[in-house]
């Protein structure tokens, strides 16, 4: 199955330019850029891992973005590996980068090599995911994380008419790794739209299982997630208890999921698949909702984040302040992080070939 899911996710990727905003509406934004020429100077760029579509788009676009700038970059990928990502940082010190983007895979494992970063006068800025524990990390850029879950927590109080009173409805949750900072926002984010239907009974967890500790899936991993859902079909669902939703914080989380559910017989009209959301809209799941296999995925636009972080690189090396719009909410436990948050929207059956197609995102091709 690992090597089914690996081949799933090895996607081709399609690449090219747009700019962050901030739209309240489900449609992604138009692009910003500017036109400064810095020569020379070189930019470390350390991404988790190639094993996800996303991360490799956003290594690709990140690199992009700055060449096309005049930058040098040293982009490395980590397998996943603390210590691989941990060396790779040592790397760029000793390179004498200017500034170094982390997407990091243990946000509180990094303290150490960011004070020798500090010490070289490299500036650091968190790409994605916030980076804990130190002072040394100048801004971060991301998505709203607590709006991502929200968007999730809405997708499902729309498709199960929660608002009009309907349920109950049998639901599970899942949460992403417990290392990622990012993983509780989604979950508290979605939980603000789904508590009060838990608390007034209208959604009901089969399994009882509600704590973060209990649902989060370590490393983002789809066979960690397939084998949580196969567990609780065993235990919950085996005597004919309808399962109608499953809240998975991303994409590679909803793969997993839906595999076990293939596996139980799920998909046919007598047992449809349950309200399955997602984040990324990595091609594997786009075609899973275009197959009616996961209903949603929050599409977060990595020619966007890139291009904002781009902005921030040049703004740190010529000595000005980076545009932020978020100095409350990303404490790392040392400081309150200066951000700047992207918006969210999601994707679904319905409006993929929009947000997606349309977007140059990916072609349509792409999707078959
Ligand atoms: C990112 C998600 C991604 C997950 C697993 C999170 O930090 O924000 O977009 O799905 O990591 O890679």
């Amino acid at each position: 199955m690992k090597k089914i899911l690996s081949t799933m996710l090895a996607a081709v990727l399609t690449l090219s330019l747009v700019g962050c905003g901030s739209s309240k509406t489900n449609e992604p934004t138009k692009p910003t850029s500017t036109d400064t020429k810095v020569t020379g100077n070189l930019i470390g760029v350390a991404m988790p891992t190639q094993s996800l579509q996303r991360w490799n788009q956003d290594g690709e676009n990140m690199k992009k973005q700055l060449e096309s700038k005049g930058y040098t970059v040293d982009l490395q990928y980590a397998n996943n590996d603390v210590n691989t990502q941990i060396q790779g940082i040592e790397n760029m010190i000793t390179k004498k980068c200017k500034v170094i983007v982390v997407a990091s895979i243990d946000g509180s494992t990094l303290t150490d090599v960011l004070k020798k970063a500090g010490e070289n006068g490299i500036k650091v800025i968190a790409y994605d995911r916030l980076i804990m524990k130190t002072d040394n990390v100048d801004y971060y850029a991301t998505f709203d994380n607590f709006k991502v879950g929200v968007i999730q927590g809405q997708y499902i109080e729309t498709k199960l008419g929660l608002k009009d009173g309907k349920g109950p409805f049998n639901i599970e949750l899942f949460g992403g790794s417990p290392d990622d900072n990012n993983a509780t926002f989604f979950f508290n984010g979605a939980m603000s739209i789904l508590q009060p239907y838990i608390d007034n009974g209208k959604l009901v967890i089969g399994s009882k299982q509600k704590d973060f500790t209990t649902i989060a899936i370590q490393g983002w991993d789809s066979a960690k997630a397939q084998a949580r859902m196969d567990n609780l079909i065993t235990s919950t669902y085996a005597k004919g208890t309808k399962l109608d939703v499953v809240l998975s914080p991303n994409d590679s989380l909803a793969i997993g999921i839906v595999a076990s559910l293939k596996n139980a017989g799920y998909g046919s009209t007598d047992k449809p698949y349950p309200v399955l959301t997602g984040q990324d809209c990595d091609k594997p799941n786009v075609k899973a909702m275009i197959a009616d296999q996961q209903s949603m995925s929050i599409f977060k636009d990595t020619r966007t984040l890139a291009t904002k972080v781009v902005e921030m690189v040049d703004a740190v090396l010529q000595g000005k302040s980076a545009e932020v719009n978020d100095t409350k909410t990303y404490d790392n436990g040392k400081k309150v992080v200066p951000s700047f948050l992207c918006d969210p929207v999601y994707a679904d059956k319905n409006n993929y070939k929009q947000i997606l197609v349309d977007s140059g995102y990916y072609k349509e091709t792409d999707l078959q």
